[in-house]
């Protein structure tokens, strides 16, 4: 297991020889202790890639995509050795793992595709006296910071598409769940990265890494992963700089069910979308509106699925539901539970802290839930279902959108054009109508207001990663 930094293609202890340890979410027992950069190594790290970035950026776009074909292959050759590892430290299923390394891949193989297709144009200037040559050249080094909940995938994501646009990285991966990501680091340069491309800096104490990657003169653009509140502090350290900025930030999910939906659909994409990966995605369904005909039969449908979610640590062969990420993480969805209940709100199952080692909350439905109480304001990042009933769509829709966040929004009907005009309406950046996952590499991923700046996946998710140069020529 590689517990060192990464940097310029070497494995390195940190320049203060500091370690921080990390724990097992099932048990709380310790896995490992991983070296903890510093600022100093922070710098290191973006002059390796800085370097590194000026021949890779020259590398022809036919061998990039090669290269980055391969470590598509190669996270495919350790599938379960990875997806183990998710487990470990991040607590998640297996089966949610293994579908992550899947996913994590994905970005892989859809960029090593995009990195022969990062289209320019040529086109005559009004006046007819030149020519306007449009190009897009990579930013340079490249900060990526990710979080806890996907820690492959949050990674691949913002690297495929950067190192396809010629860029170099530096990363910082989470403290909770660094271990994934030195392995990759490990497996990419297997695959023919070359070295100081990306480099994998774990450390305890983000602000001075942050600060320090930031202030270094080579550092172009900073793609973020987490919550809104970092992102804001991110951004403020960003602007100093003007760095390029892709942020991907929190949710507050509506999960929008009318009563001509199929009701069993939507209660199998309830469950996908409140509990996929234990329930901590930016994706989650946080807030249930469900229309006064089908209320009941919904509650009764989504309790019984809910209450038969099997919870346990994430490598027992039929676990669900994980852990959460720790206890502070347990303790917030324990208070957002107790205020809906004090509210008048009724729990319909679960409701509770599991009483055992580790961090684990009951999978909950609450009914009867106010559509102003703190629960649908918060972003929940927990196995707890809402549910708010509706009568009226504007209103409902106005509720929907009474929010900062704006990530994405599911629809339930059997009617199409309620459901496209639905999904207009919503301020979402993403809207799925009769599903509860649609999260793909080749589609943008992002929000609308406060939960992001930028896209990533599909063609936009490249093109982040690149400037935009235009040369004037004259006839
Ligand atoms: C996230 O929760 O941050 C990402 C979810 C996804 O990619 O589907």
């Amino acid at each position: 297991m590689q517990t060192q930094l990464f940097i310029g293609g070497q494995w390195r202890t940190s320049s203060t020889d500091s370690t921080f340890d990390v724990f097992d979410p099932a048990t709380g027992d310790l896995i490992v202790a991983v070296a903890s950069a510093s600022a100093d190594d922070a710098r290191a790290a973006c002059t390796a890639a800085h370097t590194a970035q000026q021949h890779w950026a020259a590398v022809a776009p036919r061998d990039k995509a090669e290269v980055l074909r391969r470590c598509f292959e190669i996270m495919h050759e350790h599938r379960d050795e990875l997806a183990r590892l998710i487990v470990r430290e991040s607590g998640k299923p297996l089966a949610d793992a293994v579908g992550e390394v899947g996913y994590a891949a994905e970005f892989f193989r859809w960029n090593s595709e995009e990195a022969v297709r990062i289209r320019g144009s040529i086109g005559t200037a009004p006046s007819g006296n030149n020519q306007i040559i449009v190009r897009h050249p990579p930013v340079g080094v490249v900060v990526i910071v990710t979080p806890w909940n996907f820690p492959a995938a949050m990674i691949t994501r913002k690297l495929a598409p950067a190192l396809a646009a010629g860029n170099a990285v530096v990363i910082k991966p989470p403290a909770e769940t660094p271990l994934t990501a030195l392995r990759l680091a490990e497996l990419f340069a297997e695959a023919g990265i070359p070295d100081g491309v990306i480099n994998v800096t774990p450390t305890a104490d983000a602000g001075a890494w942050f600060d320090a990657a930031v202030e270094h003169r080579a550092t172009r653009m900073v793609s973020f992963t987490g919550s809104t509140a970092t992102g804001q502090k991110l951004l403020r350290r960003c602007a100093d700089r003007v760095l390029k900025v892709v942020m991907e930030l929190g949710g507050n999910a509506p999960f929008i069910v009318f009563d001509d939906a199929d009701i069993d659909a939507a209660v199998a994409g309830a469950i996908t979308a409140k509990m996929r990966h234990s329930a901590q995605t930016c994706t989650a369904a946080n807030r249930f509106f469900v229309q006064a005909g089908v209320v009941d039969e919904f509650t009764a449908k989504l309790t019984a699925a809910m209450g038969a979610v099997a919870i346990g640590d994430g490598i027992t062969e039929g676990v669900e539901c994980g852990p959460l990420i720790h206890d502070a993480a347990v303790q917030k969805v324990e208070a957002l539970v107790e205020a809906a209940v004090a509210a008048g709100a009724k729990i319909e199952v679960g409701g509770h802290r599991l009483d055992r080692p580790g961090s684990f909350f009951e999978p909950t439905v609450l009914s009867n839930v106010a559509f102003d109480s703190l629960i649908t304001r918060e972003e929940i990042f927990g196995p707890v279902a809402p549910i708010i009933t509706f009568t009226d769509i504007d209103e409902m829709i106005n509720h929907a959108n009474d929010t900062e966040m704006g990530l994405i929004g599911y629809v339930f009907t059997s009617d199409l054009a309620r459901g496209l005009n639905v999904g207009e309406r919503l301020q979402a950046g993403m809207v799925a109508l009769n599903r509860g996952a649609i999260s793909d590499p080749a589609a943008p991923f992002g929000g609308m207001k406060q939960s992001g700046l930028g896209r990533e996946g599909a063609s936009e998710g490249i093109y982040e990663f690149c400037e935009t140069q235009y040369i004037g020529v004259a006839y």
